[in-house]
């Protein structure tokens, strides 16, 4: 996709995955904390194609591995993707294929949130158009975290270049 002066200054960026508990909170966190100490004024949240853990806080594993890392999970509950959130983002990003297909799934029929879906692994570097493995059953929260942080990176790179050389 072509990624510089694509959008505007205050982005909006949406994570999905399935429960909105592992991954999707993970990535939303990452990038909050790397827009802010950027002083970057964009918006960024997540959701899941489930409600399955509607008004949870991140698991717990996830929460481990981010306190680890220093990352801020502060304030996120799980929820679940709106009609609202595919006209309101600019860019939704999903976290490996099958949430990519239910998330064009919920997109049919228009053509604009259509184009706003992406795997969040096209910004990867070190694992591009990877599936970001669901941890939930299988555990790999380090992988999860590595991966995100690489992606996330990436994403800052596409959007917000000038920062990157600092
Ligand atoms: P997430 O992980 O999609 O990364 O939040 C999962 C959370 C819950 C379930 C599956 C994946 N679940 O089956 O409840």
């Amino acid at each position: 996709m072509t990624k510089k002066n694509t959008y505007p200054s205050e982005m909006k960026i949406l994570m999905v995955c399935l429960g909105n508990i592992c991954r999707s909170p993970l990535a939303e966190g990452l990038l909050r904390d790397k827009i802010k100490r950027l002083n970057l004024s964009w918006e960024v949240d997540s959701a899941g194609t489930s409600g399955w853990h509607e008004g949870e806080r991140p698991d717990a594993r996830i929460a481990e591995v981010s306190k680890k890392n220093k990352v801020s999970l502060y304030g996120i509950y799980s929820r679940k993707l709106t009609k609202e959130d595919l006209k309101k983002f600019d860019l939704i990003l999903t976290m490996d294929s099958s949430n990519y297909k239910n998330t064009l799934a919920a997109a049919k029929g228009d053509p604009e949130a259509i184009k706003k879906i992406h795997r969040i692994t096209e910004f990867s570097t070190n694992y591009k158009d990877m599936d970001i493995p669901d941890p939930y059953f299988e555990g790999r929260f380090e992988t999860v975290f590595e991966m995100l942080d690489d992606a996330t990176d990436g994403i800052i790179s596409a959007f917000a270049p000038e920062f990157i050389a600092q």
